[in-house]
């Protein structure tokens, strides 16, 4: 369960302090008050990105506050009976804007580097980027996503969520390797005699 963030001059928050309760937890805000980009900053703590980053809408050096130089986000979670703290900062340089990420365990770090930390993350909790983003992560006006889909394209979907796409690619790539082995036996007799091919077989 998340338990708490902390945006330090993250996109519009200076230094904003969140605590969240068991059950549902809602956030209510003026439009521009900076709720989605509390979500965007749980998306971009555990995994290092989000939608709009990944779409390439927004750049690293966005969501750092007009005119500061870094931004933290530090968000708290427990998972089974262990405390866990993931930090990431952002430094704007001169070319580009660096990433950094630490996380710790019941308050001693175990993990540096902000690859080390998303794939940490992602094996404690049995789930990548791709799947958070599918199953439990949904954007402001796409969740009716699935809902808003033909239903060839919703059953594709489906497929790749539960990555029973896999079977189909195993079935193609089948498929094409049989052409391959009947073609080549179509050559072999085309230059081989007879006999010679029966004690091939
Ligand atoms: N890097 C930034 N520095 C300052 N303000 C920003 C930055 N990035 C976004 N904002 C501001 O944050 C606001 C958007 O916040 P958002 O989380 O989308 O609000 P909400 O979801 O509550 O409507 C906008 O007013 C935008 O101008
Ligand atoms: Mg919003």
């Amino acid at each position: 369960m998340i338990s708490s963030i902390r945006l330090v001059n993250w996109r519009s928050h200076a230094d904003t302090r969140l605590e969240f309760r068991k059950g549902t937890n809602l956030l209510v805000g003026m439009m521009g008050s900076g709720k989605s980009s509390v979500l965007e900053a749980i998306s971009f703590a555990l995994f290092g990105t989000f939608p709009a980053l990944e779409r390439r809408k927004l750049k690293l050096g966005n969501l750092i506050r007009l005119n500061e130089s870094n931004a933290k986000i530090i968000l708290g979670f427990s998972w089974e009976s262990d405390t866990y703290t993931i930090e990431r900062i952002l430094e704007r340089g001169k070319s580009s804007t660096s990433t950094g990420a630490k996380l710790f365990k019941n308050k001693a770090m175990i993990e540096d580097g902000t690859t080390a930390v998303t794939s940490y993350i992602e094996h404690l909790i049995s789930m990548d980027y791709d799947l958070f983003t599918r199953a439990i992560y949904s954007e402001q006006n796409n969740i009716d996503y699935f809902l808003n889909l033909d239903p060839r394209r919703r059953k594709q979907e489906i497929d790749g969520l539960l990555g029973l796409d896999k079977f189909e690619t195993a079935r193609s790539n089948a498929v094409s390797v049989i052409g391959r082995i009947k073609s080549k036996r179509q050559a072999i007799e085309q230059h081989f005699d007879r006999t010679a091919l029966d004690e091939m077989k």
